[in-house]
This record gives C-alpha cells, sequence and structure tokens, in this order.
C-alpha cells in the first residue's frame, strides 16, 4: 500500500486505553468510517486486491469485517459472503470453533455460497492473534472453495497471528494494509 494511504488510514484510527478490559489499547476505526476520503481510498484497495489476487468472492468476518468487506465487493463486482458468529444465519450452515484468550468461539457459513472452486479473499479490519481468519479459512475449504488471501487494515504484529495463521493460509498471501 502506498506510504500516504497508510499514513492517511493510521490517523483516522483511534487508540482507547482500557478498553475491553484494563491493559488493552483497543484500535477504534470509526473515525476512518466516518472520513469519506479516508474510507473510500480503503474500499478502492481492497477492491484493487480483489483484482490482483485473482477473487471471485469476498467473504467478511462478522461484524467490524462486514462494513469494509461488503463495500469493497460490491466496488469488485464480486459476490458478498457473510461468516457469522453461531446462531445468526438461517437454515444449514458449517460450523468451527476455535480458541480464545479465554474461552472458545465459532463461526458459521452456508455451505452453498460457494461454487466449486471459488477464489476466495477473507476481509476484517483487525489480525490480532489470527484465530477468527484461521477458522474462517477452514470453513471456506470445508465449502469447496479455495483461499485467494486475507486482507486486513491493520495487523496487530505484537500478537503474531501472521505465524499462527500461515500454515492455513498454505501459500496464499496475507495483505494488511
Ligand atoms: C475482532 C476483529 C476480528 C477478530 C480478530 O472481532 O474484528 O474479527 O476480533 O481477533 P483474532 O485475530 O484474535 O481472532 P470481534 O469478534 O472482537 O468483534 P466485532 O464483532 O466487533 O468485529
Amino acid at each position: 500500500v502506498h506510504p500516504d494511504l497508510r499514513d492517511l488510514l493510521l490517523s483516522r484510527i483511534r487508540d482507547v486505553p482500557d478498553y475491553p478490559r484494563p491493559g488493552v489499547v483497543f484500535k477504534d476505526i470509526t473515525p476512518l468510517l466516518a472520513d469519506p476520503a479516508a474510507f473510500g481510498a480503503l474500499i478502492d484497495a481492497l477492491a484493487a486486491l480483489c483484482a490482483r489476487h485473482g477473487a471471485d468472492k469476498i467473504v467478511g468476518l462478522e461484524a467490524r469485517g462486514f462494513i469494509l468487506a461488503a463495500p469493497a465487493a460490491a466496488k469488485a463486482e464480486i459476490g458478498f459472503v457473510p461468516i457469522r458468529k453461531a446462531g445468526k444465519l438461517p437454515g444449514a450452515t458449517l460450523s468451527q470453533a476455535y480458541e480464545l484468550e479465554y474461552g472458545t468461539a465459532e463461526i458459521e457459513v452456508h455451505p452453498e455460497a460457494f461454487a466449486p472452486g471459488d477464489r476466495v479473499l477473507v476481509i476484517d479490519d483487525v489480525l490480532a492473534t489470527g484465530g477468527t481468519a484461521e477458522a474462517s479459512l477452514s470453513l471456506i475449504r470445508r465449502a469447496g472453495a479455495e483461499v485467494a488471501g486475507v486482507a486486513v487494515l491493520l495487523e496487530l504484529a505484537f500478537l503474531d497471528g501472521r505465524s499462527r495463521l500461515t500454515p492455513a493460509l498454505a501459500g496464499a498471501p496475507l495483505e494488511a494494509l
């Protein structure tokens, strides 16, 4: 990503100390979403990644991933597929449980969301431990699609989610804008 865009995006992300727990610095993207120049440039950059990596579909990860992934899919003129927290999608679903720092979580996708061999780009706001993204790649493959890559606005490098995600990527790119 161009250094000017990187600086613009970083300037619109607000640090909130001690949220949601004492000692955690939360990265708040709402100032970025409220700035049409920054938000528009971000969506353009994500749509360009779809073309570069030959994606046929975009997956967004609930909830903040939806905000970025859905407009990027519309801009790239490809379909959007939601991966949701357990219990939110109607009808039959595939489920994937994964480990959190404390406890476990579960995400779901519709089994018919992809055509066989679809190349899927996963978009989320933040890569932290990498657990959510890793589980999403399992779901995509179980649903019969291929992983074109993972794109996030922000990578919290000190948590090293990239290392956790690398085996699941199986050579596909992880792009952190
Ligand atoms: C956040 C974030 C990512 C995930 C990253 O979602 O949006 O989806 O955590 O963490 P990980 O890399 O450690 O898995 P969260 O479920 O907290 O909230 P949201 O529903 O507001 O997006």
